[in-house]
């Protein structure tokens, strides 16, 4: 079964190196930063789980907890993070689910044959309180995940949820965002009483910055 965006994810339990999960009670009234990779002692992997251990305070700052997945067991995750540690200058804390029997990179759809029948492919999921798939990404094994991007999206789907707008290209925490072609000009003008400026009926402009600095 294809997992498509605003999908319930598949619920599981499993071993991790905090202990034994179910993924639902886990996420809680958080969202879900779940990542695989190919594999543990492997080097874009090492920077991977570092860089994400680096970001723990901006992923706490968004309300988004990480959990990563490997194809291997607890006890070769504890090894691996030991040295993930000492070549990233962290301390990981974060789970990392223990997948030796596949079965949850097969509910995920995390293992493309082209790339490996046993070593699950770079997957995102991020997801929401409501256990709905917000966003999928999907990187080869050679290539890392650009991680500047997960926490902009992140901001941005909270943006959007918090506002009702939709965001353009390469948007960043600050700058225009859209108004949907689903909200008319009237409605629109009760919604946004800052203004917002019209380029074509189907491209409106909005700054958000004002209205979300009067509701914090
Ligand atoms: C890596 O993490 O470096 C890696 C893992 C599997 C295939 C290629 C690279």
């Amino acid at each position: 079964m294809t997992l498509l965006l605003g999908d319930t994810v598949p619920d599981f339990t499993a071993d991790t190196t905090l202990g034994p999960i179910s993924f639902h009670d886990w996420i809680g009234e958080d969202w879900a930063f779940f990542f695989s990779h190919p594999a543990d002692f492997t080097p874009v992997c090492t920077t991977e789980m570092g860089r994400t251990s680096q970001l723990s305070a901006e992923f706490t700052a968004r309300g988004v907890k990480p959990i990563g997945l490997s194809t291997d067991t607890v006890e070769e995750h504890f090894k691996w993070i030991e040295d993930v540690n000492d070549t990233q200058n962290t301390t990981l804390r974060f789970p990392i689910v223990a997948d030796p029997d596949l079965k949850i990179a097969k509910l995920y759809e995390m293992l493309h044959p082209s790339e490996s029948e046993t070593a699950a492919v770079r997957s995102v999921f991020i997801i929401d309180s409501d256990k709905k798939l917000r966003l999928t990404m999907t990187y080869p094994m050679n290539v890392g995940r650009n991680f500047d991007e997960i926490l902009r999206v992140i901001d941005a789907l909270k943006t959007s949820d918090a506002n009702g707008v939709a965001l353009p290209a390469d948007w960043r925490p600050g700058d225009l965002a859209i108004i949907p072609p689903s909200v008319s000009d009237e409605e629109a003008k009760i919604k946004f009483p800052q203004g917002f400026d019209t380029i074509r009926s189907y491209l409106r402009t909005v700054d958000i910055t004002s209205s979300q600095k009067d509701n914090a």
